[in-house]
């Protein structure tokens, strides 16, 4: 069964092919981060447009690159919540349009469960692993979720304002980095000491949820007094570890609170070499098993949604050509 994955929801385009297994045949991604990097920021009409000149030819790239015809397509998968509206609706439009086509069944994929998905691209015996749990650290989203089964979600704690993916963009603003900020805070931490500064590491009490913006202030406060005199590479690998911190340790918590042994990491923040290490230094200790994607499965990519999707037409879950976009939406709920 080949699976044509497409993802539009945010500032990437991108399309793949899926086989059974599952195997990735092919992945390709047309990031618009240079254009929007001069804005300091993703600017939603830029992206939509973007993505309606890309659409096609990475769909085609994507057949062609899998090494099949588009007649070898058994199915399509495509994001359609949550995200950004007018750029989700290039990827759905397409997604309908080639399933009236090809006359092959159209499955619609939460963003989140699809980056959930790239750890069983990684790991396909995940599978036989459930009960596990997810730390989904993306751009919009910080939550950690038990998984019992394909599609069965439980979120047991979320952030309470910012997710860690903004963290990481609105500090290196205040670093005077481009977007996206979490690979260039990173890049520059790796010269610097994680120990320079005693950034604050929010505690919630008793439960699994996040805070980010309380750090995120220190961080403003401190490059104000500081007054350039601390090196940068110092004050980013303070913050990473900050932000790492609040992660690792919650991670922990669930495991112990909630007796499972396996974590998938998910989103983009999964590519954090810190967050890596980290996690799989408690992994050690705490006898723990860890899959954390290859990176270019961990930031967004329409592989992860091809996955998810076969998993969801293996359910029998199919979807009537009639459905729509949404900006939110939380993860398991039913639509
Ligand atoms: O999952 P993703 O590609 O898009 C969303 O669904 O949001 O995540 C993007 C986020 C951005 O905030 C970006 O700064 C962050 O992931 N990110 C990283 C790294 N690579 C991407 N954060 C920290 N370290 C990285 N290496
Ligand atoms: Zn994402």
């Amino acid at each position: 069964m080949n699976v044509l994955g497409i993802e539009t929801s945010c500032d990437e385009t991108s399309a793949a092919i899926v086989s059974c297994g599952p195997r990735v045949l092919s992945n390709i991604i047309s990031s618009q981060a240079d254009l929007h990097a001069r804005y300091g920021g993703v600017v939603p009409e830029v992206a939509s447009r973007m993505h309606v000149e890309n659409m096609l030819p990475v769909i085609s790239e994507a057949i062609s690159a899998a090494g099949i015809s588009r007649n070898d397509i058994d199915g399509i998968a495509v994001t359609n919540r949550p995200g950004l509206l007018g750029a989700l609706l290039v990827g759905v439009s397409a997604a309908k349009a080639m399933g009236c086509i090809l006359h092959v069944p159209v499955v619609t994929v939460h963003h989140l469960e699809g980056h959930i998905y790239s750890s069983f691209l990684t790991a396909p015996d995940l599978e036989t692993q459930f009960p596990i749990l997810v730390l989904i650290v993306s751009g919009g989203h910080t939550q950690i979720v038990r998984m019992d089964g394909h599609g069965e979600y439980t979120i047991l704690g979320k952030t309470r304002d910012d997710a860690a993916g903004e963290a990481f963009d609105k500090g290196a603003r205040l670093l005077g980095l481009p977007y996206p900020g979490g690979p260039n805070i990173a890049r520059l931490a790796e010269e610097g000491n994680p120990e320079a500064i005693r950034f604050p590491r929010a505690v919630l009490g008793d439960n699994l949820e996040f805070s980010f913006s309380g750090v995120k202030t220190a961080l403003r406060t401190f490059v104000i007094n500081d007054n350039g005199a601390t090196p940068r590479q110092d004050i980013a690998a303070s913050y990473q570890a900050s932000v790492v911190d609040s992660l690792v340790s919650r991670v922990r918590k669930a495991c112990r609170d909630t007796g499972i042994k396996t974590v998938c990491v998910a989103g983009g923040v999964a590519a954090n070499i810190r967050l890596k290490s980290e996690l799989q230094r408690i992994a050690t200790k705490d006898r723990l098993r860890i899959v954390v994607p290859a990176s270019t499965l961990c930031t967004d990519n329409a592989a992860m949604i091809a996955c998810a999707g076969y998993y969801r037409m293996q359910r029998g879950v199919r979807d009537d050509l009639n459905f729509d976009t949404y900006a939110t939406e939380t993860l398991g709920a039913q639509r």
